[in-house]
């Protein structure tokens, strides 16, 4: 996807603290499993925030990501603190590493970057890719966030492309708690949060905003 290729080549969105909750789930995940180090992947990893949290905390990092330059980022930011990890550039809907037994898998703020059908594929890759008990944490766009007018052209129920901003041309999936429930039928939901944040001032700038956003928090276990 051309388009988030090139905002990786801009500092300005790059995002460089990673979320508490994915660290709180490696913690989840370690109390879970015997194993030390565990394997965990990073699907959809951007610039590598979450890739570099993984390492930094002693297991095998491995991540995947469309765009070249977030996985270039990725090596230099490893490479520089003197970690390592398993990198590939990797559509969602392939599989970047289908000989791996992931003992737990990230997805933070990427999946809904697709048609429904592509994201069902991508959930698929995951679960095949997990060992028995293996967890995936998740955020998702929720069907309760912002303005719907404002989300650009249908292109399916729940699928909007933007016609303008730097997220032209890419496509976001909005989730109702149905949907939430159908994309992860073949799994245990651990964990499903319904997240909803009220801006009760219209006008902020978004590109400096600190807070959170209305979405879908999740963990399933295969
Ligand atoms: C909002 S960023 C989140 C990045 C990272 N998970 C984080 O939390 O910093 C969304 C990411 O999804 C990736 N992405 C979008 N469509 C993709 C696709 N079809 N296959 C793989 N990655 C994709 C983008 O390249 C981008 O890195």
């Amino acid at each position: 996807m051309a388009t988030w290729n090139e905002l990786f080549i801009n500092e300005k969105f790059i995002a460089t603290l990673p979320q508490p909750e994915v660290y709180k789930f490696i913690k989840v995940l370690e109390g879970s499993f015997p194993d030390k180090p565990l394997s965990i992947w990073d699907c959809c990893c951007g610039a590598g925030r979450h890739t570099i949290l993984i390492s930094q905390m002693g297991h095998k990092a491995y991540a995947s990501d469309i765009s070249e330059n977030g996985i270039n980022y990725t090596q230099k930011w490893l490479e520089s603190n003197e970690l390592m990890a398993t990198l590939k550039v990797a559509d969602m809907t392939n599989n970047p590493f289908p000989d791996t037994d992931f003992h737990g898998a990230i997805s933070w703020d990427a999946l809904h970057h697709n048609t429904i059908d592509n994201i069902n594929k991508a959930v698929d890759i995951v679960y095949e890719n997990l060992c028995a008990g293996g967890m995936f944490m998740v955020s998702l766009l929720s069907t309760k966030a912002g303005r719907p007018d404002l989300r650009g052209k249908e292109i399916e129920k729940n699928t909007f492309v933007r016609e303008d901003g730097p997220e032209k041309g890419v496509p976001h999936h909005y989730f109702d708690e149905q949907g939430i429930r159908d994309l992860f039928r073949k799994w245990k939901i651990i964990s499903l949060v319904d997240i909803v944040v009220t801006y009760t001032e219209v006008n902020i700038d978004h590109s400096i905003n600190p807070f959170p956003y209305t979405k879908w928090n999740v963990i399933v276990q295969k």
